[in-house]
Order: C-alpha cells, then structure tokens, then sequence
C-alpha cells in the first residue's frame, strides 16, 4: 500500500493528460474476450484507443481473464504504472443471484443482506470487478418506477439498515478492500432518483428538503456512515438542478455535512446529458459544471476526457479541483490494494471454484425462502406432500427467467424453475403442466385457458404461476398499469374456479394490483424475482419444508390510481373515519377504493399462528437523557416453527409541522417453535423521536407520542408516553 504521501507523490509526477485520464471511465465492449480496443460507443465518442494505456478505469468487463488480459497490457504501457480500475453493476449476485432487492427487503434481516452480499463480492471479484455500482439506496413510493425492484422499499428505517448492511457485506466489516474477496461499494443514486414523477425513469423530481432529509437522504447516509468508498449522483433533476451539476446537493450536503470525500463517479451518460437537460448550452460547459461540483470520474461520455484541460488551462476550473478528484481516485485504487496486486486476486480458477458453488446456492435458496410472501392463505397452504397429482398452470410454470433484471452474469437457464424445484422435492408424484395465456401485456390469448382448465379439475393440488415477465421491471421500464399482464386476471379465476385447492405464486418486479385475482384465488405467495434457487424455494414454501416469513416492504395497491401509495403518509384534516368501502362525503379519500392498501406495509402471513398478546412500556415519560423500554409479548401458538418480524410503529400525536400517521421505529425478526413465548424488547430513546420541522431543523418537541405493534394500517396494541422536553 501507498502512504498519502507517496499517493501526493505520484500525483505531482502526473502530466495534466494522465490525470484528466484517469477521470474518464472507459465501456469496453461487453464480453468481448480481450476487449483491448476502444471501438463502439466510447470510439465514437473520440476516446481514442492510444489513450487507454492511461485510462482511469474500465466498465462492464465479466471475466477474470478479461481483467487481467486488459491489466497486464496497459499497466506495462502506463508510464506510472498506475492501475487501471474495473467496476460493474452488481446488485443480487454476480453469477450466483440471489432475490432482487426488493425481494430481499421482504426478509426484514440486515444479517442475511450482508451475507448475500459478501457472497457476490467473493465472486465478483474473483472474476476482476473491484467496485460495484451499489447499494442502490433510493428510497420509493411510486411502484409504476421499475427500478422498485432494485431498492429495499418504502420505509426509511429498512432501507437504511439494508443498505448499510448490503455495504459492509460488500466491503466487509473491517471495510478493507483490499483483500481479495471484497469489492467497494459505490452508493447511488444520489438523490432522490426513486422520487420521479409519476413514477417515470428520468423525469424529474420536486421534493421539499424537508422531505429529502427525512425519507430519501437517510439509506445514502448510512451506507456512507457504513464506509461506502464511492457515490453516484443521480441523473434526475431535483428541485430544478440534476444532481451532477447541483452544488448544494454534492458540495454542501454530501461532501460537507455527510463527510464524503470519497469517489464519486457520474451515471452514465450523465455528464453530457447536462445538454440534453438544457443546464449547459455545450459539452464544454457540462464538463465545467460537473468538474467543479467535483464528480471525479465521467462514465460513459467524454467531456472531461475533450474539455477539462481547455477548462483547466482557461482558468474556469482550478487546478487544485482537478488534483483533488484525481487524489481522491488515487486513493481508491491504493484502498483496493491496486497498486500491490493490479488483479486483486482474480483467478478464472477461484471464480469458476465459486459460481454457484454448494454454499452459495444454499445460501441463494435461503435468501429466497426469507424473501417470499404469504399474502393470502384460506387454509390450502401448505399442500400436502402426500397429494398424487399437481397441476402447474401459467406462463411461469416451466419458466427459468426468473432471476430479474440487473443480474450481472448470472443466467436464466442456470435457475431452477417451479416445475423442476417441485418434481426434486416430490419426484414421485404425478406433474401436469399447462401454460393457459402468456404474460405479455398485448398478447390477451385465451386460446390455452380450455387445457389449463381441464389439467386444473382433476388435479389434487393447483400451483398457479403468474406474473411480469423480467424485462417490465429494471431502469426504464415503468408501467400504468400495475395489474397482472394479459389475461392472466381471467386465467387466475378459471382455473381457481373449477379447483379449489389453488395457490397462486407470483413473480414481479414490483408491488402488483391483484385487487381482482384475491377474489377467487385462495392463496397468494409472492415470490419476486427470486434468484437461481426461485423454483426449490417455491417448492418448500408450498408443500411446507420451509415456512414464509417475509413482510412487504412497498404497499401492494388496490388500484394503480392509488399510487404513490406508502403507509407513512402525513395526517389530514379530514381523515376517513368509516370503515373502507363506506362511502363517506368530504373526506380525504379515493370514492371508488378508498385509501387504504390491498396489502400494506409489514405485511405477510405464516404457516405458523403469532399471537401478540401484550405490549408494555416501563415508564410512561421518557426524560431526553433517558431510555423508555417496550415489551411486546408474542407467542407461537400455531403447529410449526416459524419467524415473525416484530415492528413498532410510532405515531408523534402533535407537534410542529404535520407528521406521519404512523413511521416504522424498530423491528427485529425473531424464531418461535410451537407453543414458544417471546418478549421482544426495544429501548426508545429521544433521537428516535426526532424530525425535520419546518425549519429542517432535526429536533424533538416535548408532548405525547403513541407506540403501536401490529404492521402499518392494522396496527395493535397501541400505548402512549411523553417527552418531557424536546432537543435538537
Ligand atoms: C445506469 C444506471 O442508472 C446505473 O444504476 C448503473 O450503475 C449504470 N447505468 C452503469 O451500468
């Protein structure tokens, strides 16, 4: 390792050409074996093939031996010897996938986010990849986005203690990334690229900074808090300014009150799209704005690369800037150990030992177990393993792409899927398959209905498998209509109709609409894009080798004209009070649907039977100084071993500015066998009480504050306590 001395060193021996290169991100063709030239886009750029024995790092490569083909050959050409660094999208594996992230943010367990990420880091970089493009911290409200499926959901506790985890799983706890099995975590996208309206990828987002501060700004925070090396602002404008230009955002808030002052490297495209946004007349000027708001590396567009140094040489940007966004990649590649070992120990051999080793597909089916959701159950789950005949019907039956979108190099046919994941498990028993309708939402077909419906009636046991397919969920793929795809909806009451001992698996993206499809079908399990173990998983879900456990972290909606939909909604004035469906005039309230969700937030059922039989508080004023303890009383009272997810909800009754209805406080997931009590305890203290007034000042105000259990929308067992002085 370089000291910072030597790191300062180097840099002052750096021509003003070496160090602009070293801002400039380079996309060698994807896959190509040796990808030793610059030809396709960035060619076509005028990144020219004799600068890239100087080039500062490289995107998208896959392999070890493309790495090190690419390393070896330009670091013997770099006069410096500086190293060149690989990065990629890493974000439910590498080729071992795990769920997609909103999958995982079902699972409610900071522990299992950090051992799923440990894991792809371990065959990412052995494969060569040094940095990942992740955690994606975005905090969403609007399931018509598809990058939901990339983010940890709707409420900012969860997704800031997933991220947190899902970096120091990358990093490792020690954050040294220099050993061979860890890779840098690069937190993105900074900020609020979750919030686009209308839930449209790239539109732009206007949100008060009250509202930043408390619920989009928190999961970035944490995972820098957590030593994330590296940052991406987002490509969206906020409040008027995109984010790589927007000083406020990345000089005062990121860099100045956060204490980033490490890499932070533009999305792609991003810098030239300052044109397109109609913030810089030319790429001279996106390249002024982006420089001196200090993104030090450009990705995948060459303004730096063709301006910075006119921009340098004119005065505009100083020099000082520059070497501080050199310094500070510098310092990256020297924590990633590049400077001692360019490849940083990748090995075709290692990678090939660890893709979809024994463990790593375990732990992938583990993953996946934990993620499901049991939303509906009128008694038939689990079946029986003793049933002779099952019938799987739908578009996803036999389907293997079922990994999701952003799944680095892992691949659809390496998945297990519902039909193989069951006959492993009951290879004795008699599998009929029909696949009744497509889920393309133009292809309305009901031409195989007749089959699935005459496969459905004699079997024992049903296993409807719908839902969207991958590529309608991912960036740029957002919908108006959340609703299954097709005739599913139609497939779905079919076949529920003429067999009764029907559960419905679904797989998606995102929060669906199945406002009609909960009215035949008996049983609903959502499985997300649920990784290579999906159909295994799927299999000891339904027959009950394994008991569902996950709790929705987005609100699933009753109608997409609900949407944003999010549980921690502020107070009203004119609150429903009636129970839903009740038509009441002048009130705050969707005439045709009400408010509420289909299924809220914290949401999922078991096999097993948790009864929460108290909820208790030690003292009834919490002092600012103090720490109040709550108790809640939980009890298995069902016949299986199952996990709950406890959850405590905080309600702030009167205070300043307008507050949530209710706001996730605290939660832990714990393991109960038959007939096992349980008091789960929770210490509340006053920073938990705390928020942004209208000011955004972050403070507490004296006054009464209610504490619920339950999960958003359904909460029990409420108490209440006082603050006895407010702090900030
Ligand atoms: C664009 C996406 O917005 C970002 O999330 C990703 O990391 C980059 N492309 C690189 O693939």
């Amino acid at each position: 390792m370089k000291t910072e001395a030597e790191l300062r060193h180097l840099l002052s021996e750096m021509t003003q050409e070496e160090k602009i290169a070293q801002t400039t991100q380079v996309i060698i063709n994807y896959y190509q074996k040796t990808g030793t030239e610059v030809t396709g886009p960035m060619g076509q750029l005028g990144i020219k093939s004799e600068s890239m024995k100087d080039l500062g790092s490289v995107l998208g490569t896959a392999f070890a031996e493309d790495v090190i083909a690419i390393q070896k050959k330009y670091l013997a050409e770099n006069r410096l010897h500086i190293p060149m660094l690989f990065m990629t999208d890493v974000i439910h594996g590498y080729r071992t996938i795990y769920p997609i992230p909103l999958g995982l943010g079902a699972s409610f367990d900071p522990a299992l986010v950090e051992e799923c990420s440990a894991m792809a880091a371990a065959e990412a970089s052995a494969n060569g990849i040094q940095l990942t493009f992740a955690p994606m911290a975005d905090y969403v409200r609007d399931a018509r986005w598809g990058r939901v499926m990339e983010s940890f959901g709707e409420d900012p506790l969860l997704n800031s203690t997933l991220c947190a985890a899902e970096t120091v799983g990358f990093q490792g706890r020690d954050g040294d990334v220099s050993k061979p099995d860890r890779i840098a975590a690069c937190v993105k996208h900074v900020a609020a690229y979750g919030g686009a309206e209308s839930g449209r990828d790239y539109n732009s987002v206007e949100i008060s900074e009250r509202l930043l501060r408390e619920y989009y700004f928190p999961a970035y925070k944490a995972c820098i808090d957590a030593g994330a090396k590296a940052l991406m602002p987002s490509f969206n404008s906020l409040n008027g300014i995109p984010s790589t230009a927007n000083s406020w955002l990345m000089k005062e808030v990121v860099r100045g009150e956060w204490g980033f002052d490490g890499v932070a490297i533009s999305d792609w495209g991003a810098v030239m799209e300052l044109v397109r946004h109609g913030v810089a007349a030319d790429r001279k000027e996106a390249a002024r704005l982006a420089g001196e708001n200090e993104c030090d590396i450009e990705m995948m567009s060459s303004a730096y690369y063709n301006h910075l140094a006119e921009l340098v040489a004119e005065g505009i940007i100083r020099q000082e800037t520059l070497d501080r966004m050199v310094l500070r990649i510098l310092r990256l590649k020297n924590d990633l150990g590049l400077f001692d070992d360019p490849f940083h120990g990748a090995s075709p051999e290692k990678a090939k030992a660890l893709s979809l080793c024994e463990a790593h597909r375990a732990l992938a089916l583990r993953a996946a177990e934990e993620s499901a959701v049991l939303l509906k159950n009128d008694g038939v789950l689990p079946f029986s393993t003793e049933v002779k005949k099952i019938a799987l019907i739908g578009p996803y039956a036999s389907e293997h792409a079922i990994i999701g979108q952003w799944k680095a190099r892992g691949l659809a046919e390496e998945s297990v899927s519902v039909e193989e994941g069951v006959r492993r498990l009951l290879p004795d028993t008699e599998i009929l398959t029909a696949t009744g309708c497509s889920f393309l939402w133009d292809d309305l077909s009901e031409e195989g209905f007749a089959e699935a419906v005459e496969t459905a009636k004699g079997a024992d046991a049903v296993i409807l498998c719908l839902g969207e397919p991958d590529r309608y969920s991912g960036e740029g793929k957002c919908r108006t209509d959340l609703r299954l795809p097709g005739a599913q909806e139609k497939l779905a009451k079919a076949v529920s109709t003429v067999n009764k001992n029907t559960a419905l698996l679904l797989f998606a993206g995102r929060p669906l609409v199945l406002t009609e499809v909960e009215k035949t079908v008996p049983a609903i399990l959502e499985m997300w894009f649920p990784g290579n173990e999906g159909g295994n998983a799927a299999a000891h879900l339904l027959f009950g080798k394994a008991c569902p456990c996950g709790k929705l972290p987005m609100s699933f909606p009753k109608a997409t004209g609900q949407v944003p939909l999010y549980y921690n909604r502020p107070s009203t004035g004119r609150p429903k009070k009636k129970p839903e469906g009740v038509y009441e005039d002048f009130t705050s309230n969707y005439i045709d649907c009400g408010n509420l969700a289909l299924y809220p937030f914290g949401y999922g059922l078991s096999y097993a039977s948790f009864v929460y039989s108290s909820l208790t508080l030690d003292k009834t004023s919490l002092d600012p100084d103090g720490e109040l303890t709550v108790t809640v009383r939980v009890k298995n009272e069902g016949s299986v071993e199952g996990k709950e997810t406890v959850q405590l909800y905080l309600r702030d009754l009167v205070a300043s500015t307008v507050r949530p209805t209710q706001s996730l406080i605290a939660f832990e997931k714990v393991t109960l066998a038959p007939g096992e009590e349980r008091d789960v305890v929770f210490k509340i203290t006053e920073p938990m009480l705390r928020f942004y007034d209208f000011h955004c000042v972050f403070r507490s105000e004296a006054g009464e504050f209610q504490i619920s259990t339950g999960c958003a929308d359904r909460l029990i067992l409420t108490k209440t306590f006082t603050l006895t002085e407010g702090r900030s």
